[in-house]
């Protein structure tokens, strides 16, 4: 499956000198008949980053993933791995490895066969092959158990074999589609730890995709949110978070609470809003609101209040319920004030009504113009995915 890395083309520029991104994707378009799977995406990831695609079903995260491991040709773009333009480049000659959700294990083979396939088939000596395999197992936690077959494993356990088996021949990326998709809740946050530790032990650049906001949220370096075939925003977790860009990343993290003030659409996390005791001023350079609680929803750790606002929409407050117990269902109706610091709201950029869709006619046509793949484009500066 893997093989060693076959001479490529240099990349044009940057050269040695430069410090050599472990993936350089540049205006990277995809599509099906008139599906646009990927719309002229830019993106860099840095070599020994845990870098982390989320996105919504549909986004074109798995379609990005396979034009980087080589199962897809793009229609347009360049794809550089390590410094090497690989775009004409078959799978097998990058060196890139990927796990799936449906870890196809061998039946037949034991958890260290499964695990030496790769390296059986490179024809690396058998002593070699039992000392990698073991370390592997050992990675991920698995020391003991290469004799069983995979039927003998529980789901979490073979997805471990399908990581070590990954990283056995030491790839210098790993891809990661959805890789704890089908476990449950309790035993995917185990495996999330999991994996970011065999992350930074074995230094491997990770490119992970999920749907799952948290995941993404606690796993990665960097994020970068996809809608709709396009890169809305690049960022460490606490940026994208904290800091959304556009209206569609503000709510595909996190509650959305956008509400339109003089003309702009805003967004302020439920966290960083208080709601304000009658007696109580808001400090200095905090926004103040008026409204009435509409609805009280009591989740464990907290509590939230959604709030219709007297000046228009509505605002969701979550307040931690650390001292207090949560205020009962009978202040629904009530009046309050809200506050939030100043810096706390952003401005975010609106979802464009229309042309998103499959029908739209979004460069497929000919006789485009260049700028037509950075129509869905909300930052327009270019250095916004650089760190
Ligand atoms: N082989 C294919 N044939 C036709 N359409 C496809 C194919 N692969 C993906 N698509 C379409 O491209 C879009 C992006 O798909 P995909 O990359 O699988 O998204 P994600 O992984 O984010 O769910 C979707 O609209 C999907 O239906
Ligand atoms: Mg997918």
């Amino acid at each position: 499956m893997i093989a060693n890395p076959a001479p490529g083309q240099p990349a044009a520029a940057g050269g040695p000198a430069t410090a050599r991104a472990a993936v350089r994707v540049a205006g990277l378009r995809k599509h099906y008949g008139s599906v646009i799977a990927l719309g002229g995406v830019e993106l860099t990831v840095e070599q020994g980053e845990f870098f982390t695609l989320l996105g919504p079903s549909g986004s074109g995260k798995t379609t990005l993933l396979r034009l980087i491991a080589g199962f897809e040709q793009p229609d347009a773009g360049q794809i550089e791995l390590g410094g090497r333009v690989v775009t004409r480049v078959p799978p097998y000659a990058r060196n890139v490895n990927t796990v799936f959700q449906d870890y196809a294990l061998f039946p037949h083979m034991t958890v260290a066969e499964n695990i030496e396939y790769a390296l059986r088939v490179r024809r690396i000596p058998k002593s070699q092959r039992r000392e990698k395999a073991g370390r592997a197992l050992e990675m991920v936690r698995l020391s003991g158990l290469g004799e069983r077959k995979p039927a003998q494993l529980s789901g979490g356990q073979r997805q471990r074999v399908a990581l070590a088996r990954a990283i056995v021949n030491e790839p210098e990326l790993l891809l990661l589609d959805e890789p704890l998709g089908a476990l449950d809740l309790k035993l995917r946050q185990e495996m999330q730890l999991e994996l970011q530790h065999v992350q930074r032990e074995v230094g491997i650049t990770f490119v992970y995709v999920t749907h799952d906001q948290e995941e993404a949220l606690s796993m990665s370096d960097r994020i970068a949110v996809l809608n709709l075939g396009h890169i809305e925003q690049v960022g460490p977790p606490m940026e994208v978070y904290e800091r959304p860009r556009t209206e569609f990343v503000a709510g595909f993290i996190g509650i959305s609470n956008l509400i339109e003030r003089a003309g702009r659409q805003m967004t302020v996390r439920p966290e960083k809003i208080r709601l304000l005791a009658d007696d109580v001023q808001p400090p200095a350079g905090f926004a103040v609101e008026a409204g009435q609680i509409r609805d009280i929803v009591y989740v464990g750790v907290l509590t939230r209040y959604v709030i219709d606002l007297d000046a228009g929409g509505e605002l969701v407050v979550a307040r931690q319920n650390d001292e207090e117990p949560a205020l009962s269902q009978d202040i629904r109706g009530a009046r309050v004030r809200i506050a939030w610091r100043g810096d706390q709201a952003f401005t975010v950029t609106r979802d464009p009504e229309a042309g998103h869709g499959p029908d739209a006619d979004d460069g497929l046509g000919a006789g485009h113009g260049p700028e037509t793949g950075q129509r869905h484009q909300q930052n327009p500066d270019p250095g916004h995915q650089e760190r």
